[in-house]
């Protein structure tokens, strides 16, 4: 098959954070994977990313902290590529906005649409923050989305329907600067007209791919916005962090963060032209209208790589200078949540990828990713799934397969590939099996299904392990060396298979496999029939997936959830809303279960003279009898509501703790109906 140019690229993420497992599931592990596997089937592969250094991101993080924006994005600049290259990542650059080459890039695109008079200047009502005296863009300004009444929906777009709207339509707006509501005051910005390109966008979007179709879930996307009319979109900004507006007249105005980012990834193709001073090398995938470009992303980011991106290159090509690519697909994934909850570092639920691969290796982490990835709908990440995807299929399964076969011809071989005699049926089955599996797994890759990909090179695994037990080698080591050599034979060349296609998947543990056959990878179309010369020495067996022991993951199970984290503002209360509660000590004089509940104990409480009745969600922790008789804290001014029909009258205080459900009890000399400050 001819080879293919292939140009790959993973959302730029922004270097004010960590990344975390939810964007490696998103679009860095299905890049990699499809970057990998091409490499293997020989096509020239180009794959860069780098970090996203402007824009509202960085200077909140950089307000929080109270240092230069240039402070954020060099630390996570750094941390972020690193963690990238534990995980694995074979980006053939990790470049940055920041640099000169990128702001070249940015400036000459802004000024060739200004030039030819794409852009109009218009004035508008944007959101201006008194007290702060600045503008707000974006994300600085929260209120209701008109369109889905969305309670934290930003200045113009919300990101639980995705609409776009004016600033002046957001109901409620409140400044998140100064916590006060925003006045809308006139500034003037560039304009790109977009609703000029919807046509041609959405014949672009229906069918320029000329492989497969783009996932339903990215045609959704696009639909929506096509359904509500594209409309012209400010491409500047009023804040002093970014790529400032190449124009005279345009003091205090930065190129708009998306408008740029995704022209990073023709600078990062450019920058790394420039490293291997083969300075036009960038063109040669950029502008040569036979590369394929791929662009992985996160669901979020749909509408500015399907439609604003490739409107922009559309606007360039107009122009008839050297004409630009347009994606051929976007496979972008939906969100990984983490054991059942959106990632939140404030709520310290998830874990960073650095701290992650402090205690684990890469491979069973990007296997259990690719193994779950999501693909058409949002998946979780569990815990206990890692655990049992480490030890039940990488370990029981192919470590399994390859530790037997291994300790088999080293003990019996004296570690040399034994001959294949005389086939049998069993024997042409695995090796029919293993010869089709290259061209089955490719279908799989080449249509964006890795998830499934992944899942079905694991039943080759499987499929050699059963081959293993139903041929009884420990039998016919001693009936007949013959036979027990063909299948040691054909279990070593399907251990070769599986090593090469588990290649994209978990890199890391399949050149340790290729170590140990002493071999090197022949290229994914090959893979499939290669056979190890018989008499090949294999090297020392080693074990390449230990298993994960309980403990370790449950103490990250066990630390989830307890903040770390300094609370964030908004969630901190002032001391007047603390006294509002009233904490009495309470004594409670009797306990039962209510019929019919396994959580509540229906409580009686002495607080001072006053009988008081409380139902309490402490019975999976408590006996009634464990219970009564003890002096406890309540909130003794809370509303009275009800419970499975019974009425309560305060809350009993209990903490979350490791160990479970702990009530607060007090020594019983203090006297019930003191108050607690
Ligand atoms: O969502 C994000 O993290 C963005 N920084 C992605 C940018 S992708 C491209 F435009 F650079
Ligand atoms: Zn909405």
């Amino acid at each position: 098959m001819a080879k293919e140019k292939i140009l790959i690229t993973a959302a730029l993420p922004y270097a004010n954070g960590n990344i975390h497992l939810g964007h490696l599931s998103g679009a860095y592990l299905p890049a990699d994977i499809f970057a990998r596997f091409n490499r293997l089937k020989g096509n020239d592969v180009l794959f860069l990313c780098g970090s996203d250094e402007h824009g509202v991101p960085i200077t909140i993080s950089a307000d929080k902290e109270k240092v230069s924006p240039n402070v954020i994005i060099d630390r996570y600049h750094e941390s972020n590529g690193k963690a990238f290259d534990k995980f694995g990542m074979s980006f053939d650059i990790y470049s940055r906005t920041s640099i000169d080459i990128h702001h070249e890039t940015a400036k000459e695109f802004f000024l060739d649409f200004y030039s030819r008079g794409l852009l109009k200047e218009k004035k508008s009502f944007q959101f201006y923050d008194e007290k702060a005296g600045m503008f707000l863009p974006d994300r600085y300004v929260e209120g209701i989305c008109p369109n889905c009444g969305y309670e934290q929906a930003r200045s113009d777009e919300c990101e639980n329907c995705g609409a776009l709207y004016e600033p002046s339509e957001l109901k409620n707006p409140v400044s998140k600067v100064s916590g006060q509501t925003p006045v809308l005051k006139e500034t003037s910005h560039w304009y790109f007209p977009l609703g000029d390109y919807q046509e041609r966008l959405e014949e672009y979007v229906n069918g320029s791919n000329r492989n497969f179709g783009w996932k339903e879930n990215v045609m959704q996307y696009c639909r929506g916005w096509f359904k509500s009319g594209l409309q012209d979109r400010a491409i500047t900004r009023d804040i002093d962090w970014g790529i400032k507006v190449p124009l005279n007249d345009a003091e205090g105005k930065v190129i708009y963060v998306w408008f740029e980012a995704v022209l990073g990834y023709i600078s990062a193709a450019k920058e790394l032209a420039d490293k291997k001073k083969m300075p036009a090398l960038w063109r040669d995938y950029w502008q040569d209208k036979n590369t394929r470009y791929v662009a992985f992303i996160g669901k979020d980011n749909v509408v500015f790589h399907c439609i604003i991106f490739p409107a922009i290159l559309m606007a360039w090509n107009d122009g008839g200078k050297d004409q630009y690519i347009l994606p051929e697909n976007v496979p972008a994934n939906e969100f990984l949540n983490f054991e059942g909850r959106k990632f939140s570092k404030s709520r310290n639920w998830g874990i960073d990828v650095e701290e992650f691969l402090n205690i684990f290796a890469a491979d069973p982490l990007r296997y259990t990713l690719a193994a779950n990835l999501p693909e058409t709908r949002d998946t979780d990440f569990y815990w206990k799934e890692f655990q049992a995807r480490n030890n039940s299929e990488l370990a029981d399964i192919l470590g399994n397969f390859i530790n037997r076969t291994f300790t088999f011809v080293h003990k019996h071989f004296n570690g040399e590939v034994p001959q294949a005699a005389e086939l049998l049926e069993i024997d042409k089955q695995m090796l029919r099996l293993r010869e089709e599996f290259p061209a089955k797994i490719s279908d799989y890759f080449e249509k964006y299904r890795l998830r499934d990909g992944v899942q079905e090179i694991m039943n080759l695994a499987r499929a050699g392990n059963k081959y293993f037990n139903d041929s009884e080698p420990w039998k016919t080591v001693k009936s007949d060396k013959n036979r027990c050599g063909t299948t040691l034979n054909i279990c070593l060349n399907t251990i070769y298979t599986l090593a090469e296609l588990f290649y994209p998947v978990i890199p890391f543990s399949s050149e340790k496999i290729f170590a140990m056959l002493n071999s090197e990878k022949t290229g994914w179309d090959e893979c499939g029939k290669y056979s190890l010369p018989a008499g090949h020495r294999l090297n020392r067996t080693e074990i390449i997936f230990p298993k994960i022991e309980d403990d370790i993951v449950d103490k990250q199970i066990n630390k989830l959830g307890i903040a770390e984290q300094p609370v964030p503002e908004e969630e901190k209360i002032s001391i007047e809303d603390f006294n509002k509660i009233q904490l009495k000590t309470a004594k409670v004089i009797h306990a039962e279960k209510i019929p019919g509940s396994d959580k509540l104990l229906k409580l009686k409480v002495q607080i001072g003279d006053q009988e008081r009745q409380i139902v309490a969600g402490v019975a999976l922790a408590y006996k009634p009898e464990e219970i009564t008789g003890k002096t406890i804290v309540v909130v003794a001014n809370l509303k009275p509501a009800k419970l499975m029909g019974q009425e309560s009258n305060g809350m009993l205080l209990a903490a979350h703790s490791k160990a479970g459900l702990k009530v607060l009890f007090l020594d019983d000399n203090v006297e019930s109906g003191a108050g607690i400050k």
